[in-house]
């Protein structure tokens, strides 16, 4: 069952929990008289310790927990100051510490229909880590930092990062592919721009959600090797790049525990081994215990205050949780405050600046759309030459398809498949931005006829593909948070339509919308593939500048796109058995069932290169208008290994390439084949040669040692494969490493 599609439920919750309005909202306390922790030259941490000491136990359980949710409850009175958000924590005015206004953020702010307000939709997340690029990924979160901080937010709830071990989960478009490195450090980029506008930063869900079917109770079964060396260590190397204050805990249960009351994940991992000083948040609804949670790790609950209002007062009070650990979670919250920014530079709402982020949407997704096949340089396309171009499919007459759930973005004047006035989005609608391929097409190539067909009459598409120049066929994968996709093949009959274009027309180029890899049975019948993600509020300029070539493509793959679903780890995804509905038994714990991760380390490429299954795209695949070569490797050890290599652009244009640097490990480390461990985005001109030096991280040469709790390097040859994807290494050099 999904928690945001139950608002009757809200009524029974009242009745079961009651309502509480905390005590400090009705004491009406004096302000205090001086405001130390006001001193912005005292650190973070200091100016909690100040502050905390002065709060009562009232005002400290206050910032323990969300006052309910619209459609979610139970709703305190006091959400009544909620900015419109998913979560809303009351202040402490008295003490000058300001509310929390939390919004869902993860390709952009969500609500913003219901708000009456506007949000910028950039490309989807995996979209975003296609780019490969740094400068990117801060730009991405700087655009949502301040569109959160114009609408009145002070925190968001973006960051996604969970591994695509199963990429048929519907969330696969709000993470960041399924290589820890590149996750790590692109949500780690994002979310330092983030929180660089002063908004709390939040990377999510810790740990393991990596399907939606049956979230609330599964139990996810994984080695610890496993995981530390893998989704853990995503999360790891995002917040060591970025400093994101909080951490949002996920729904399932990781080796029997829920991740909200993980004791390993919380505080072993988190807040011991790395140190983390922020502070742990629920998902919504992902809480299930006051005590056991509690000294575990999790300092806040959302949306509600079913486990971390009342009860924990009684349990504070009666000694069940130690006023210490209550006092911990506060100054979590509290210095995340002040670290952030939120106290001393709280956001004042004004009007987003809209032609401003549209423009950065568009950058960025020029700089995702991977180009995955051009046979015969069919593209870029000679504006001046073509005559004709059919444009069928995927609703591109109006609109591009964007990825749904708490990550939907609304679209201005509403879904634009339907009539004006009528789009208003709903929990998991279909929605589509008003960013039409055929009109940007057309404006392109204004002289070329363009006709569009929908697809769904197969004479009519193949009598438009025949007598047209050229065929551009799109098809769109939609998914969303709440539910995970039966298969990586186009939905709808994508396939046959794609076949009969291609049939008709020996120069079709396909544009996929989608949200995972998809399988392309009808790969080699056409002359061009682009994977254009979600592509946001202009993907349709982006795709048309890179049709006509006014963007030479860079972007390389995050994820591997496989043969079939037969080549995954796992051929089904695990389904939950009937599950009890309702708030009260998710908040009591449903009963668990089983999903067992035990390709382990093996995942992605990592899988695929071990197991031998060539693939559709490998990982870090993506092609160009010009074309690459890689010389004069050399690699120097040291305390932190060191290379040098040549790129040269062998083409007639200007390009970026993205170069790859993969580490095979000593045979007695046990590991797959090889990891990525660095990579370059290296801008050149036609013709030009540059050097690339990069320094590896130790840590992406060790694997993790549980006996230990440490990472080890592992005395032995170090392999270094250089190139362009992962199937393409065109350097190599072996050192010696002690
Ligand atoms: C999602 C979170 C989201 C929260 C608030 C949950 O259902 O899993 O990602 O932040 O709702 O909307």
């Amino acid at each position: 069952m999904n928690l945001h599609t139950r608002p009757k439920t809200l009524a029974l919750l009242i009745a079961i929990v009651g309502v509480a309005l905390p005590a400090s909202a009705q004491a009406g306390r004096e302000p205090a008289k001086s405001m130390p922790w006001m001193n912005a030259s005292l650190s973070p941490d200091e100016r909690a310790d100040l502050v905390v000491k002065e709060m009562t136990l009232d005002e400290k359980i206050t910032l323990l927990h969300g006052t309910g949710m619209r459609g979610l409850g139970p709703m305190s009175p006091l959400s009544v100051n909620s900015n419109g958000g998913a979560g809303y924590v009351v202040g402490i005015p008295r003490l000058g510490i300001p509310g929390i206004q939390m919004s869902d953020a993860a390709y952009g702010v969500r609500s913003s229909g219901e708000n009456g307000r506007y949000s910028t939709a950039l490309p989807d997340d995996l979209a975003g880590a296609a780019s490969w690029d740094l400068d990117a990924a801060y730009e991405y979160g700087a655009l949502i930092g301040r569109e959160l901080r114009d609408q009145g937010y002070n925190m968001t709830l973006g960051g996604g990062v969970d591994l695509a071990r199963e990429p048929r989960n519907g969330r696969t478009f709000e993470y960041m592919g399924e290589d820890p490195i590149l996750a790590g450090t692109m949500v780690g980029r994002l979310m330092k721009g983030e929180q660089a506008q002063h908004v709390i930063g939040d990377i999510k869900h810790y740990a393991m959600n990596d399907q939606e079917s049956g979230r609330n109770a599964v139990n996810v079964n994984i080695d610890k090797r496993s995981m530390r060396e893998s989704d853990l260590l995503a999360f790891e190397i995002g917040l060591r790049g970025s400093d994101a204050s909080a951490v949002m805990c996920a729904y399932n249960r990781v080796n029997g525990d829920y991740a909200c009351e993980n004791k390993y994940l919380l505080t072993d991992v988190l807040k011991k081994d790395w140190k983390f000083p922020g502070f742990v948040l629920s998902d919504w609804g992902g809480t299930h215990s006051t005590a056991k949670a509690s000294a575990a790790g999790l300092d806040h609950e959302e949306p509600a205050e079913i486990f971390y209002g009342e009860p924990m007062k009684k349990a504070v009070e009666s000694g069940k949780v130690p006023m210490a650990e209550l006092d911990d979670h506060v100054h979590r919250i509290v210095r995340s405050m002040f670290a952030s920014g939120v106290i001393d530079d709280p956001p004042q709402k004004s009007v987003v600046d809209v032609e401003r982020d549209l423009d950065i949407a568009q950058k960025i997704e020029e700089q995702s759309i991977v180009l995955l096949k051009n046979e015969h340089s069919q593209l870029p396309l000679d504006a001046s030459k073509v005559g004709s171009i059919a444009v069928i499919g995927a609703h591109a007459d109006v609109g591009m398809i964007s990825g749904g759930g708490s990550a939907q973005v609304d679209p201005p004047g509403g879904n634009a498949i339907v009539p004006p006035g009528q789009g208003r989005t709903t929990w998991q609608a279909h929605i589509w931005f008003p960013t039409s391929p055929l009109r940007s097409i057309q404006a392109e190539a204004p002289n070329a006829h363009i006709q569009y067909d929908s697809g769904t009459d197969p004479a009519s598409v193949a009598a438009l593909a025949k007598a047209s120049d050229v065929a551009i066929v799109f098809a769109s994968q939609w998914e969303s948070e709440g539910m995970d996709l039966d298969s990586l093949s186009l939905p709808d009959h994508q396939d046959d339509l794609i076949a009969a274009v291609a049939a008709a027309n020996p120069n079709t180029i396909v544009v996929l919308e989608t949200g995972s890899p998809v399988t392309m049975p009808w790969a080699d019948q056409v002359s061009g593939i682009l994977e254009v993600w979600y592509s946001g509020s202009r993907g349709a300029q982006a795709l048309a500048r890179v049709i006509f070539g006014e963007v030479n493509p860079t972007a390389k793959l995050p994820i591997t796109f496989p043969r079939s679903d037969e080549d995954l780890p796992h051929r089904n995804i695990v389904k939950p058995p009937p599950l009890p509905e309702g708030w009260k038994a998710i908040a009591a714990g449903l009963p668990a069932f089983q999903t067992t991760y035990d390709e382990g380390l093996k995942v992605g490429y990592k899988w695929y290169d071990a197991e031998k299954k060539p693939v559709l795209f490998p990982f870090g695949y993506g092609l160009s208008y010009t074309t690459y070569s890689y010389s004069s490797l050399k690699v120097t050890p040291g305390d932190k290994v060191h290379l040098t290599f040549t790129v040269t652009n062998t083409g007639a244009r200007a390009g970026a390439e993205i170069a790859e640097v993969y580490a095979a490990l000593p045979e007695s480390a046990g590991e797959p084949p090889k990891r990525l461990v660095g990579w370059s985005k290296v801008k050149l001109n036609a013709g030009e040669s540059k050097e690339v030096a990069i320094e590896i991280v130790p840590d992406y040469l060790s694997i993790f040692n549980v006996e230990r709790n440490a990472w080890q390097l592992i005395p032995g040859d170090y392999t270094f494969l250089v190139g362009g994807s992962s199937q393409s290494l065109a350097l190599k050099e072996s050192i010696s490493l002690k």
